[in-house]
């Protein structure tokens, strides 16, 4: 059976509720005439887009998520966004750990699994995000930060709930304005080491059925490359999936590839 695959956006501080409806609409139009059946198609605009976003992200088949969620459902927590408040909106996936928040933000693993749990005991779908340091890497312990992270990100969970996790690898080297693309031998070895985990965690089965995305400066030129890793099951990509056609444009490329894959 074809695997489904699975590509989207995190708009990070862009968009404003207006150029985020516009934004799907415009990508719900472009992508109409892919089976939905094989690919999962996700955007992730601010918190502020949401509500008005979910209506047309549903017309569209494109699934809503939220960049960051409280691990609380509610409290004196001036700033923070509950679970209960993005159920309200739609959303169905919730954006965990991204490095932004790990490494601006100072959220760590801890935080990130308080956060998993939430958002599981709410139904929503966790996307994990875990990646190395350029330091890390420069230090060789790049499995071994993946393995903790994994392992302290998605304690307590259980295999049935691992059907509704997704990872994704975002080294944090290669991630936005500077950032330099993960070269493809490097990124399929971080898959295994990703996948070998989550088999680990929660036996072959239900470790060998959690969606890897990769992201880091994915963009038209490298996007074909980096799917074509035996481990990767989809893209997650900021700055050149913003323009709705350019985005087309990667994906329906990347659905041409997988066909064939
Ligand atoms: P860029 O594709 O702009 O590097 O951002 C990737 C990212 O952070 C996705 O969450």
């Amino acid at each position: 059976m074809q695997k489904k695959l699975y590509i989207g956006t995190n708009t990070k501080m862009y968009k404003t509720i207006r150029q985020t409806v516009a934004f799907l609409d415009e990508l719900g139009s472009l992508t109409r005439d892919i089976d939905r059946n094989l690919l999962e198609l996700f955007v992730i605009p601010s918190y502020t887009a949401l509500d008005a976003a979910a209506r047309t992200a549903q017309a569209q088949a494109i699934t809503l998520g939220a960049q960051n969620m409280s691990w609380e459902d509610e409290g004196q927590f001036t700033g923070e966004v509950s679970p209960l408040m993005l159920e309200e909106t739609g959303v169905r996936l919730v954006c965990i750990g991204h490095s932004e928040r790990r490494h601006i933000f100072g959220e760590d693993d801890e935080v990130e699994n308080k956060k998993v749990l939430a958002a599981l005991r709410h139904h929503f779908t966790p996307l994990l995000c875990v990646g190395e340091t350029a330091s890390q890497k420069e230090l060789g312990i790049q499995n071994e930060v993946l393995r903790s992270q994994l392992k302290v990100g998605l304690h307590d969970t259980s295999p049935e709930q691992a059907r509704h996790i997704w990872i994704a690898y975002e080294p944090v080297w290669a991630i936005g304005v500077g950032g330099t693309p993960a070269g493809v031998m490097y990124a399929s070895r971080m898959y295994t080491v990703i996948r070998q985990t989550l088999r680990e965690i929660y036996g072959g089965e239900a470790g060998d059925r959690i969606p890897i995305l990769y992201g880091g400066s994915v963009n038209n030129m490298n996007a074909r490359e980096l799917i074509q890793a035996p481990d990767i099951d989809g893209l997650f990509i900021g700055r050149s999936a913003w323009d709705a056609d350019n985005f087309s444009r990667i994906i329906h490329d990347l659905v041409d590839i997988c066909l064939i894959k």
